[in-house]
């Protein structure tokens, strides 16, 4: 990543916090159209949802400042995961719902440059989890087209690919 895409990262992510509108309760929104089988896993306390995605967001943009230390410091989180009841395909959903937030929210903000390095970033995290976690991880890292398709057509995809 180099510092640029770093920094716009970093400044989106305070712009999120900034509006008045909830971001957990449109990222849950999303993540359960995407994928209902997310739904159990996060029970339904609106206080314990938002916890779960101010961590998460958390761990995204502080490991931002040390990518190489990735790998090896999402070994328990991922573990944990796996305990959570989370499959590899479930981190496409949480990615799509992922960036389809960050839309909603920033709106014209969220330009095509920022949507590319979210999906970069998202995917190097969510593959260094998952092949900490996992036996099988698809190879296949997903286009960034792919996702920028994604936030052009609204409707959830009928296949999920693995991201
Ligand atoms: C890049 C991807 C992800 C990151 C960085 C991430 C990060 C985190 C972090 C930091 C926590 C808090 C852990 C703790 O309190 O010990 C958490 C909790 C959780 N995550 Fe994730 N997560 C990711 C993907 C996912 C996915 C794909 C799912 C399922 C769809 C998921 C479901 C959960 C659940 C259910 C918890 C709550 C556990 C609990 O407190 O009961 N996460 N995540």
């Amino acid at each position: 990543m180099d510092p640029s895409t770093i920094a716009l990262i970093q400044q989106s992510f305070a712009d999120l916090r900034a509006p008045a509108i909830d971001v957990a309760e449109v990222f849950y929104a999303e993540l359960f159209a995407v994928d209902p089988s997310c739904r159990p896993m996060f029970g339904s306390d609106m206080q314990v949802q938002r916890r779960k995605l101010v961590s998460a967001l958390n761990y995204m943009v502080h490991a931002l400042h040390a990518p190489e230390q990735v790998p090896g410091s999402v070994r328990k989180l991922a573990e944990a995961h796996v305990g959570y009841g989370v499959t590899p395909e479930h981190y496409t959903s949480f990615g799509i719902a992922l960036l389809r937030t960050l839309k909603k929210v920033l709106g014209s903000e969220f330009t095509p440059e920022l949507c590319d390095a979210w999906a970069t970033w998202f995917q190097i995290v969510a593959r260094a989890m998952k092949e900490a976690a996992y036996d099988h991880v698809p190879e296949k890292a997903m286009e960034l087209a792919w996702w920028r398709g994604l936030l052009i057509d609204e409707t959830p995809p009928l296949a999920l690919a693995p991201a």
